[in-house]
């Protein structure tokens, strides 16, 4: 009786087992049709692999090289130059100066503070969720690793995709100094947005607002000074 149960169970794992491998085969030689077809190319992305599936091995530049490569590009030369036309104003209001103590959230590639650079600064710091080195720090901007007050300046371009705009703007407010300049550029809006953005920064009060166009997209910038004491 008990070998008959023995038996019986063995049956059904080697039953299972086989199942099981055929499955894998089946899984194994079947393509994911959730690949990105390679016949979609992006313009902006021709950078990117091709596929999802593209399981080519990648060339790995040493950084520098990289960078140049990528700093040498019509795209970023485009970006860079958007950035800085942008800053240049802010500069000849005389919001900005070479010795400003600069920081940009949520920096992307460098972009930004590569062209707070050329435009003259000489103390520029960057932070994104990804490093980009040697123009950007890893750092969360909702969690800044700075101490209060140590910044003239704190640009973002990116307020919008913040996962808790107010904990993103408390800390922007947090590292610049009294007296000191906090920038954002969101999509172009007016009126009562513009106030709710502005309602945000807790501490600082709205300086100066504009619709310029940034990086090829219609955008409003709103400059706020941070005030003298906490509100
Ligand atoms: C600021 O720096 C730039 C480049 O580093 C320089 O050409 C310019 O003369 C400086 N401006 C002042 C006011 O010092
Ligand atoms: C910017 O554009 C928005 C919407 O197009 C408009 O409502 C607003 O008044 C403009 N702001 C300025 C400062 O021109």
């Amino acid at each position: 009786m008990e070998r008959n149960v023995e038996k019986m169970l063995n049956r059904v794992s080697v039953a299972f087992i086989s199942i099981g491998t055929v499955i894998m085969v089946i899984m194994i030689l079947q393509t994911p049709k959730t690949c990105i077809s390679p016949e979609a190319p992006s313009k902006s992305h021709t950078h990117f692999p091709r596929s999802t599936c593209d399981s080519s091995p990648r060339q790995h530049l040493p950084l520098p090289k990289k960078n140049a490569r990528m700093w040498s590009s019509k795209a970023w030369k485009l970006r860079l130059s958007s950035f800085s036309s942008y800053f240049v104003r802010f500069r000849d209001l005389g919001f900005l100066q070479n010795h400003t103590k600069a920081l940009c959230l949520s920096a992307g590639a460098g972009h930004a503070p590569m062209a707070l650079s050329q435009i003259g600064l000489s103390d520029v710091t960057a932070v994104e969720l990804v490093e980009s080195l040697p123009l950007v720090r890893r750092a969360d901007p909702h969690n800044l690793p700075f101490f209060d007050g140590v910044f003239d300046f704190a640009f973002t371009a990116h307020l919008a995709e913040a996962l808790f705009p107010w904990r993103f703007v408390a800390e922007m407010e947090r590292t610049v100094r009294r007296g000191g300049l906090c920038l954002v550029a969101v999509d172009e809006c007016g009126g009562d947005d513009v106030k709710d953005i502005a309602r945000l920064f807790l501490n600082s009060k709205l300086v100066d607002m504009a619709n310029v166009t940034l990086e090829g997209s219609k955008m409003t910038s709103l400059l706020l000074k941070v005030q003298e004491s906490p509100a």
